[in-house]
């Protein structure tokens, strides 16, 4: 092992670490997983087995205090994503922490000033960024070819994939929310990002739990369900309407189970152009698309979009290893999730009480 090498623990031995994080930290040669941590401490022991990982921990306190961490990977349900980054952070470790960011605006901002205290990164799991589309896309919104985003729509709307009923995913308490929570923030980070993360100032949002509670529509992932009485105490679907302090408007869906056709669409409307990544634009040999004026003629623009060996999220993983001790921030930033965590919370806010509410 190298002086430089970066030590990583592992927050949970779930699908997202196991198939996601530490495939992506082994393919970096300045990088060694050295430790996981999971209360289930036979998968802990069964993904340490797997990929060489030397120390496993049931309790995330122990593993943070007996194992000089550089880096720490949180992966564990949403409701100790706070809780876990703060910690690690306090010890002067890094975290790349899962997406939704926290439950509450009050854990995203104490993430975000356990950050800047601790003078460590903090960057989240939204790696929709780094999707050729979107990597094709910001050039183009940063050298001002759309102009002033002033309406945008963004949904993922998936036809069937509800992730286990009874598991933490389905649980309020453990998830903060449901497909909007899951999902939504997914795609409200991809057209914030393109925005520039305007501020936002109110929200109208509407749910539903139209499947879960009738058990309809299961995806294929979550299934370590939760013992007692299963619990589906969260949406399926979420629509909202987010207002900026600019003026502009975002519209956006989230669907873990509907009557539809699954989609995943973001379109932006400029003061100088627009743009659409869509993959039913496959059918036309891409799945984004600039539109533009030419004079008085409509011009349709086909970006390249980059090729990767490797997926997104370890890319994503690679970029924030690369940049840890460049003073710039991450490409994700905490106060970025922050902005997220405003408008989700807001969103369920809105909901309950049916009426717009200022976030
Ligand atoms: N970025 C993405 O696209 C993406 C994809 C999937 C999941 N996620 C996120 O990753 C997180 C985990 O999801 P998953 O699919 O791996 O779920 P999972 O159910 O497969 O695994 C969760 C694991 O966390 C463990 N766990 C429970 N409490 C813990 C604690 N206090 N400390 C450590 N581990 C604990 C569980 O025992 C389980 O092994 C969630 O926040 C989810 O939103 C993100």
């Amino acid at each position: 092992m190298t002086t430089n090498q970066i030590r990583v623990g592992i927050a949970g031995a779930g699908f997202v670490t196991a198939r996601g994080h530490i495939p992506a930290y082994r393919r970096l040669r300045n990088v060694s997983v050295e430790a996981i941590c999971d209360p289930n401490i036979e998968r802990a022991r069964t993904v340490a087995t797997e990929f060489g990982i030397p120390d496993v921990y049931a309790d995330y306190d122990e593993m943070l205090a007996k194992t000089g961490l550089d880096l720490v990977s949180v992966g564990s349900p949403n409701r100790f994503h706070a809780s876990q980054a703060i910690a690690a952070l306090e010890r002067g470790c890094h975290v790349y922490c899962e997406k939704p960011m926290a439950l509450t605006v009050a854990e995203a901002t104490a993430m975000a000033d356990a950050a800047r205290k601790a003078g460590r990164k903090l960057t989240l799991g939204l790696h929709h960024r780094y999707r050729p589309e979107a990597l094709a896309l910001k050039p183009m919104c940063r050298a001002g070819e759309l102009g002033e985003i002033y309406y945008g729509r963004a949904a993922m709307m998936r036809r069937s994939g509800i992730p286990g009923y009874g598991s933490h995913f389905t649980s309020k308490e453990l998830a903060g929310g449901g497909a909007l929570y899951d999902i939504g923030v997914h795609i409200l980070d991809l057209a914030l990002y393109f925005m520039g993360h305007p501020e936002p100032l109110a929200v109208s949002g509407v749910t539903f739990a139209e499947f879960g509670p009738q058990r309809k529509k299961l995806g294929g992932w979550g299934a370590d369900i939760l013992p007692g009485p299963a619990r589906f105490d969260v949406d399926d679907l979420a629509t909202a309407l987010v207002r900026f302090a600019s003026g502009a408007v975002l519209h956006l869906e989230a669907a873990w189970a509907f009557h539809g056709r699954s989609e995943e669409r973001v379109q932006l409307v400029g003061r100088a152009g627009g743009a659409e990544i869509y993959p039913a634009l496959l059918g036309q040999g891409t799945s984004l698309k600039v539109y533009q004026d030419w004079g008085d003629r409509p011009v349709d623009i086909t970006p390249e979009l980059p090729r990767f060996d490797v997926g997104q999220q370890a890319r994503q993983i690679e970029d924030f290893v690369a940049h840890l001790n460049d003073a710039a921030p991450p490409t994700v930033t905490a106060d970025e999730g922050v902005i997220l965590t405003r408008i989700l919370a807001g969103i369920y806010r809105s909901a309950e009480t049916g009426t717009e509410v200022k976030v």
